[in-house]
């Protein structure tokens, strides 16, 4: 029977489901199919979670913590966190202005719904992680998407940020180091855009998820860390599933002025309630506990990286640049584009993605997913073994494609 109203919201038709996910979960299928695809597509680490996380995880679940807890987390989970901002980010969140939820994407969705109203404009550097944008329009707000010069290892400026600015801009999101561009902001580039918010009065929030991931000396610095002015509008977004390969527990906070993250707190006693009890024991362990599974982690991706990078420098045609943070590599293709494989020819980004999956059976995102079309994204959260094939799959498909428009 044919309804007569409308089933779905506005908002649910006008949001897009995430791309990279989608895109995994079709490699994941091909290779069901029996077909050696090596995967770049992934956001998450390959490793396991560590081992003293897990049993500190069962040990919570013997030991009780199977009910509801408070709702932004318990009491010794958010000092926990409180005090790693102080010692490690040097920031002065009281534990009172934490709030624990279920992923960082969720403290993102949190976030977002305490601040922004319908037609509030949010300043979106790209190419950008997929879903800052997608969450800012379920809220109502605009997204203001604004491209980043690669020679500036896609890192949005001061200036660039003034020139978007209008009365109803609201919010600014900065994530460094980046998904998917692997950029680090210098202290000096957040302090320009630090004065800024301040003077023209803006909220920022500070997505540092990939903050343990960091190499080449590089320095990871919060924003919130430069005043007392800038701290007192930033939102600090962190969790779990990257430094500690967690992705599957669904473990993030956020650190904000009491404000909003009181109404952060209201909204998800409507929503969610809390984060896993269990989890948030075991996050507490992940934490305080041990670290050297994640140097050894971080050491791992290090490896890899350099790797990936060599590899990639050594194809004609393709550019990147070593990144200093997170796990992905962001490739320029723009001189692939124009030319034809088998007659086909590739259009953009999009199109060479689904001629690597198809031909060359390897799956990376196409920049036009974070905002950027020319470029595609690889992940090196995987083993050195599938990036040295890899990249050997893609130099054929390169070495073939230029070979072709020989002929
Ligand atoms: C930049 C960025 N922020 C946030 C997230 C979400 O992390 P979580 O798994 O904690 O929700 C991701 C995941 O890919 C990310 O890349």
């Amino acid at each position: 029977m044919k309804l007569v109203k409308t089933v779905l919201s506005q908002r649910a038709r006008e949001i897009e489901s995430s791309p990279t996910i989608a895109l995994t979960m079709k490699a994941r299928e091909l290779r069901k199919q029996g077909i050696d695809i090596s995967i770049f597509g992934q956001g998450e680490p390959d490793f396991t979670t560590p081992d003293h996380i897990i049993e500190s995880a069962y040990r919570a679940m013997k030991g009780g913590y199977t009910k509801y807890s408070p709702v932004p987390g318990y009491p010794e989970l958010r000092k926990a966190i409180s005090e790693k901002l102080k010692s490690e980010n040097s920031v002065d969140y009281s534990p009172e202005q934490i709030v624990v939820s279920s992923g960082a994407k969720h403290s993102i969705t949190n976030a977002m719904y305490a601040i922004l109203d319908p037609g509030d404009e949010v300043i979106i550097p790209v190419p950008g992680w997929v879903s800052y944008w997608e969450q800012v329009k379920l809220t109502g707000a605009k997204p203001i998407l604004v491209k980043t010069k690669s020679e500036r290892e896609f890192k949005i400026t001061a200036d660039e940020i003034r020139a978007v600015l209008t009365e109803k801009t609201k919010l600014l999101i900065l994530n460094s180091p980046g998904n998917p561009t692997g950029s680090v902001y210098t202290r000096e580039e957040l302090a320009k855009i630090a004065d800024l918010c301040v003077e023209r009065d803006l909220l920022v929030m500070s997505d540092e998820i990939y903050e343990k991931l960091i190499y080449d000396n590089a320095e990871h610095i919060s924003i919130a860390s430069l005043s007392e002015e800038i701290q007192a509008r930033t939102i600090i977004i962190n969790g779990f599933s990257k430094a500690y390969a967690m992705t599957g527990w669904r473990m993030g906070y956020a650190a904000a002025p009491l404000e909003i993250a009181d109404a952060m707190n209201k909204i998800q006693s409507q929503t969610t309630s809390n984060a896993t009890s269990f989890v948030q024991i075991a996050s507490m362990e992940a934490l305080q506990g041990p670290q050297e599974p994640i140097a050894e982690m971080i050491e791992e991706y290090d490896k890899r990286r350099k790797l990936m990078v060599q590899l990639l420098q050594d194809i004609p045609g393709v550019e990147c640049s070593a990144p200093k943070g997170a796990f992905y590599v962001f490739l320029c293709i723009q001189a692939l584009i124009g030319l034809k494989y088998n007659g086909e020819q590739i259009t953009d980004d999009e199109c060479l993605t689904g001629l690597l999956l198809e031909i060359a059976h390897i799956q990376v995102v196409p920049g036009s997913s974070f905002g950027m079309p020319g470029y595609i994204r690889f992940s090196y959260a995987t083993d050195m073994e599938t990036i040295k094939s890899g990249m050997g799959k893609l130099k054929q498909f390169v070495t073939d494609l230029h070979q072709q428009q020989a002929i």
